[in-house]
């Protein structure tokens, strides 16, 4: 049985969240079904679910406080237990592309202090090569937005900067981002590397050994996949 995309999310976003457990730091991620994640672990918060949360970006902030979870910052906690966030791409070795919701440089920092980070998607978001299906969100600051233009172009395929309402989009950061399209990225580590080695490029999206496992849901049914 096929879901919608909508109920794929909250079947994957309330999943996840089964494995909070009192007592722990817990990372809160953005996007659609991280939306379903935070709300249900605000649902068990209210149900007596004892946990500190620390939120990758101002909207699931406002979501969190709206539901109830109590927050505390990376100033105040350093080692967060589990993060839950969703991804705009998955290769088998649980490497990811994020950042189409604009969250990237929140949600690699947060990642980056996560002893567990669980990715939750639905089954088109799997690829055999990082690339194939989204573009790279890489976030700029925007006075050397055209300079990193300029050094991006011959590193991938085509490249836009990501605009809203007529005017350049902008992260929770005060930065730009700027989306490019690879027909694949044949070595991601060597690419996240070389991109963010560009000064003025503050973070991308390609998410390298930083995901422990993933829930992904396929024709209604959950799969649980892991790092080896
Ligand atoms: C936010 O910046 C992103 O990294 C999201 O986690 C990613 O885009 C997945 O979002 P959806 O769950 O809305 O597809």
């Amino acid at each position: 049985m096929s879901l919608s995309a909508e109920d794929a999310k909250k079947l994957v976003g309330e999943k996840a969240a089964e494995f909070v457990q009192s007592g722990m730091v817990v990372g809160l991620g953005t996007g659609s079904t991280a939306y379903y994640a935070i709300n249900k672990i605000g649902e068990m918060v209210r149900d007596g679910l004892d946990i500190i949360a620390i939120p990758t970006s101002k909207a699931s902030e406002a979501q969190a406080l709206k539901v109830g979870i109590p927050l505390t910052t990376l100033d105040e906690c350093q080692l967060i237990d589990l993060t839950i966030d969703g991804a705009d791409e998955i290769d088998a070795d649980l490497n990811l592309i994020k950042g189409m919701g604009g969250a990237l440089l929140r949600e690699k920092i947060v990642a980056s202090v996560s002893k567990q980070v669980l990715i939750i998607a639905d089954e088109r978001k799997i690829v055999d090569v990082l690339g194939t299906r989204s573009p790279l969100p890489v976030e700029v600051v925007p006075f050397g937005i055209e300079v990193c233009m300029k050094k991006l172009a011959p590193m991938c395929d085509s490249l836009a900067l990501r605009m809203k309402d007529g005017k350049p989009y902008i992260t929770d950061n005060n930065n730009y981002i700027i989306d490019c399209r690879f027909e694949k990225i044949e070595n991601p580590s060597g690419l996240e590397a070389e991109i963010n080695n560009i000064p003025g490029i503050v973070e991308n999206g390609l998410f390298i050994g930083l995901a422990t496992s993933a829930i992904v849901e396929s024709k209604g049914e959950l799969r649980i996949l892991k790092t080896t």
